[in-house]
């Protein structure tokens, strides 16, 4: 299949929303922009599409996709109810990185939400979203547009790597700004659960609707407690080389660092470093990548998965990283170098 790229890096083109808008109500997939990260749509109303998207990705179908709306209205027909909570969520973040789970009616496919009676939503910010899915009907279906077990997709770059020759269309809307998928929040209990830490985070969340409570598998390592977002037991986001999270006290962490590090390399591995700005100068320069600054932790979220891809590129085998616990997203940060790690993640001490 011929991938048509389509630029959008300026604005929103809307002869070509309505080419992409025309493909996926022929059930074909189109890429796209959203504030979070790329988006790989089709017809989320269309069960054919939904299973296009699975094989596109490599996606194992259990795995439920996040329906994407542009407005409020369209949320009655897709969900059962609509608590209290989620209007004041909907109010206070949406359009934004936010993700919600309501009971689903029967308009949405069983395909769509890997056959669970629930359904996930989101309205985002991006304009190239908001346009293409108001052209396209109401309703995109869209996981991360990645091929499964790779990093996220953060620029149209990373999505072509992946997605070239499996879709129909791909829209080139620059660097997202976040960096991160979206928090997911389960509405369907008594009380709210956090599935998937995010930009939104626990404070925040709670400033809105009071008492959440996190996903006990955010909060063990123990493989026999199961995630309720079937996505995040897989270990994805993950680079090719082995990657080891190092914390402590700085000067322990460097010290830790550097010295793993010579030991790799003396053994032959391809080694590389992610530090923060702050203390990048401590390494040796030729295996450092910096991942943005602890001043502003929003640029360590924003490079994650692009540092993660550029360790592919060169073919890294070890990849030893500083641990990032910022103060507002330090903890949807974690989650996903820690996922990329495969837990790995040793405690740098006095010697
Ligand atoms: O920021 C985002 O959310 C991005 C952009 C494209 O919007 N999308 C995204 O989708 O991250 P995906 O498919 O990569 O991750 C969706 C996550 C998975 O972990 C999935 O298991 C979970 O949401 N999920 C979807 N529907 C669910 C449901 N009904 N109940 C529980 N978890 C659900
Ligand atoms: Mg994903």
């Amino acid at each position: 299949m011929e991938t048509i790229i389509a630029n959008m890096r300026q604005s929103v083109d809307e002869a070509e929303i309505r080419r992409a808008a025309d493909i996926l109500k022929n059930g074909g997939l189109v890429a796209f922009p959203t504030e979070t990260v790329y988006g790989l749509g089709g017809n989320a109303l269309d069960a054919g599409a939904s299973a296009k998207i699975y094989e596109a990705k490599g996606r194992p179908s259990d795995n439920p996709l996040i329906v994407h709306i542009c407005d409020m209205q369209a949320l009655d027909p897709i969900v059962r109810e609509i608590p209290e909570a989620a209007r004041r969520l909907a109010d206070a973040f949406w359009p934004g990185p936010l993700t919600m789970i309501f009971k689903k009616t029967d308009l949405v496919p069983s395909a769509t939400t890997g056959g669970l009676d629930t359904v996930a939503v989101r309205f985002p910010s991006h304009p190239v979203a908001q346009a293409l899915i108001k052209a396209a009907g109401g309703y995109i279906a869209a996981p991360s547009a990645n091929t499964s077990g790779r990093p996220s997709p953060t620029r149209a770059e990373h999505v072509i790597e992946d997605l070239s020759g499996k879709v129909e269309m791909i829209i080139d809307g620059g660097e997202v700004g976040i960096g991160l998928e979206s928090s997911i929040i389960d509405l369907t209990e008594e009380t709210p659960v956090i599935l998937r830490p995010g930009f939104i985070n626990k404070e925040m969340f709670s400033g809105v609707i009071g008492e959440v409570k996190t996903d006990a598998a955010l909060l063990t390592n123990d493989p026999s407690v199961h995630p309720k977002a079937p996505g995040m037991k897989y270990r994805h986001y993950a680079p090719k080389a082995e990657l080891t999270v190092v914390e402590g006290p700085q000067e322990d962490v460097c010290a830790c660092i550097c010295r793993m590090a010579k030991e790799a390399q003396e053994k032959g591995e391809k080694v590389g470093i992610i530090a923060a700005a702050e203390t990048a100068a401590f390494y040796p320069q030729e295996l450092v990548h910096v991942i943005g600054t602890r001043a502003h932790e929003e640029t360590i979220a924003h490079n994650l998965y692009a540092v993660l891809r550029d360790f592919d590129e060169c073919d890294t085998t070890k990849i030893f990283s500083e641990a990032f616990d910022t103060p507002s997203m330090g903890n949807a940060i974690m989650n996903r170098l820690m996922k990329a790690a495969g837990q790995r993640r040793i405690r740098a001490g006095r010697e």
